[in-house]
């Protein structure tokens, strides 16, 4: 399983990436605005940064602009992965640059019957998002189940499950369960994955036997 993080908060980036367990970046205009940087060379920092895919979203709706925008963003860093809307504009500028061999991550995925498309438009990664689905009462991760079923019947889908919108550690424990390739998560919900009570009680016990020992390893 992949672990992208979801932020354009550089010492974040930095920090997570320096536990060698980062394998990508989401960023998205939301993240950008919060961020305040210029968005074009907060995009190269981070791929200087991060070895794996670092998705950069167009700001456009329809093609031609969309297309344009994702040109230039492509030409940022080798990489870019370019983050297009699930729209009828946005599955054609998919196509078009999976066919140039640029990979594309296709957001705002609500449904399966829209990862389908996004599959058939040769994304490299498809967003579903569990957590705005959770906020309105629906089961995010039942998506998630359902494009794994769906994307394993097609073994020549090579679109990759990327779970966003993510808000606990339980999002990523059932996405690993279900096999989707890749997470996208806030960087506070990656480090609570470290967490448990025991591990701290566990540690504070030893620590403190250790000591009573006298000795010294080193
Ligand atoms: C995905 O790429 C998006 O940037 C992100 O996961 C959206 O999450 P949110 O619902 O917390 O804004």
């Amino acid at each position: 399983m992949k672990f992208f993080i979801d932020t354009a908060d550089i010492d974040d980036i930095r920090d997570l990436a320096s536990t060698g367990l980062l394998d990508g970046v989401t960023t998205n205009p939301s993240l950008i605005k919060k961020a305040g940087k210029d968005f074009i060379p907060l995009i190269a920092e981070i791929c200087d940064v991060v070895d794996g895919p670092v998705s950069a979203e167009v700001a456009a709706t329809d093609f031609d602009t969309m297309l344009k925008e994702a040109h230039k963003l492509r030409a940022i860093a080798d990489n870019v992965a370019v983050k297009v809307p699930l729209t009828p504009d946005g599955l054609k500028v998919c196509k078009s640059l999976s066919d140039e061999g640029t990979q594309v991550n296709v957001t705002l995925c609500f449904s399966a019957a829209q990862a389908i498309l996004a599959a058939k438009a040769g994304a490299a990664f498809i967003s579903p998002f569990v957590g705005r689905l959770d906020d309105i009462g629906a089961d995010g991760m039942h998506l998630i189940a359902e494009i794994c079923t769906i994307y394993d019947n097609y073994p020549d889908f090579d679109t990759e499950v990327l779970v966003a919108s993510i808000r606990s550690p339980m999002h990523i424990v059932e996405a690993a369960k279900m096999g989707a390739h890749v997470i996208t998560s806030p960087p506070d919900v990656i480090r609570k994955l470290y967490s448990h009570p025991l591990t701290d009680k566990g540690l504070a016990a030893f620590v403190e036997d250790w000591a009573k020992t006298g000795q010294s390893i080193l």
